[in-house]
């Protein structure tokens, strides 16, 4: 198949992750006869050095006009000045408005050869499986902004259609999965969590196969430690689900395993790994591919409708951790480029494996 990806690497450690994950969709693409196209573009920090904008005219065509975004981070000490006018992640935010994806789906599982790499006790992470549905074009962050000298506001702002379009998603994906939904709000405090509340349970009518529970998004950020294997498919609004994603990661060992997909009504989706720029690492060769890896195998699953080449990186990815070749953020010394080859000698010979 023929396919058009924008590729996006962003700042800090981002073009090393990218490059990556850009490798492994060109062994993909050449062992199964596909024709990748990829398109390189400016995003974030370094698209405020060379333009004076995060998110460019000619970025965002190009991501409009792709299949799919595969995006690295952008950030970084260089443009984080409070009082900046521009800043880099104003170019995430408004590229994720602008291809409204408002779904970003953000996996978390656990490798048991990765147990002891969590803080939780061992038994606790045996069956841990979660789809984090995070609702990613609204809320605080895009709300009205208002500062004077001695305050700030942030607007949080949800509409039915909103919430309903999120919660719809998660409700199909649970019904492929463990059918279990579990919503995550502040009902005993904000008004949006009130309208967030009364549409999941309106939109859970249509999925009475789908089982639904709430939590409290303060008492959920314990349980997620606590019984992380309880939960099936967690469905919250932006900012909960920014920060409960970062606690996940510590279940899996590393914030740098963690993939992500946005997805809207439209044709383009956007994959990015969770985690940011990484500026303390980067340009050392020690960042972790592995999220970015696993977030193009998402591209092909939910972008490309490739899933067994997404299951041949899931299963690659797999292979390299048994193997042990881990970066040093799983307590490895493989860098970031020793990583990638394994992944991509892995699809090679478990390929050649398979044929034989
Ligand atoms: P971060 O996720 O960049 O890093 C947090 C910690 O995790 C650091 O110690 C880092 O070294 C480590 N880490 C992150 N990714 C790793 C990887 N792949 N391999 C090994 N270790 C990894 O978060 P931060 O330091 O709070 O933020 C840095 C910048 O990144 C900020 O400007 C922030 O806005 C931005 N950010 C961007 C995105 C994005 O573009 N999607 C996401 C989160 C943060
Ligand atoms: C993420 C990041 C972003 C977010 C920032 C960089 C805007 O933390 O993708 O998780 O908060 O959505
Ligand atoms: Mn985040």
């Amino acid at each position: 198949m023929k396919a058009n990806i924008t590729v996006l690497p962003g700042d800090g450690t981002g073009p090393e992750v990218t490059a990556a994950a850009v490798e492994v969709l060109r062994v993909v693409a050449t062992r199964h006869g596909h024709d990748f196209h990829f398109d390189e573009q400016l995003i974030g920090g370094c698209a405020i050095d060379a333009h004076g904008d995060p998110l460019p005219p000619a970025t965002l065509a190009s991501c409009k006009q792709a299949d799919a975004v595969l995006l690295g981070a952008v950030g970084g000490p260089k443009w984080s000045d409070p009082s900046a006018k521009v800043r880099p992640e104003q170019g995430l935010l408004g590229l994720r408005a602008a291809l409204g994806v408002y779904a970003n789906l953000r996996p978390v599982r656990v490798h048991p050869q990765l147990h002891a790499l969590s803080p939780l006790k061992n038994e606790k992470l045996h069956g841990v499986d979660l789809l984090f549905v995070r609702e990613l074009t609204g809320g605080a962050y895009f709300g009205a902004k208002t500062r004077s000298a001695d305050t700030a506001t942030d607007e949080c702002k949800y509409t039915v259609a909103e919430i309903e379009r999120a919660a719809r998603r998660a409700f199909e994906f649970a019904r492929a999965r463990r059918k279990h939904v579990t919503h995550v709000d502040k009902a005993n405090v904000l008004e949006t969590s009130r309208l967030w509340r009364a549409t999941v349970e309106r939109v859970a009518k249509d999925y009475p196969d789908v089982k639904l529970e709430h939590q409290l998004v303060d008492s959920m950020a314990m349980l997620l430690l606590t019984r992380p294997a309880s939960y099936d498919v967690i469905v919250t609004e932006n900012l909960f689900g920014d920060i409960l994603t970062d606690e996940a990661a510590a279940l899996a060992g590393s914030l740098g395993l963690l993939p992500s997909a946005s997805l809207g009504d439209g044709k383009v989706g956007l994959y990015e790994p969770i985690h940011g720029s990484a500026p303390d690492i980067a340009g050392k060769g020690l960042a972790n591919p592995l999220g970015t890896i696993l977030s193009a195998a998402l591209l092909l699953r939910y972008s490309l409708g490739l899933d067994a080449e997404a299951r041949e990186i899931e299963a690659a990815v797999d292979a390299v951790i048994e193997r042990d070749v881990l970066t040093r953020d799983l307590g490895g010394s493989a860098n970031t480029k020793e990583a990638t080859e394994a992944v991509v000698q892995q699809l090679q010979t478990g390929r050649a494996r398979a044929a034989a």
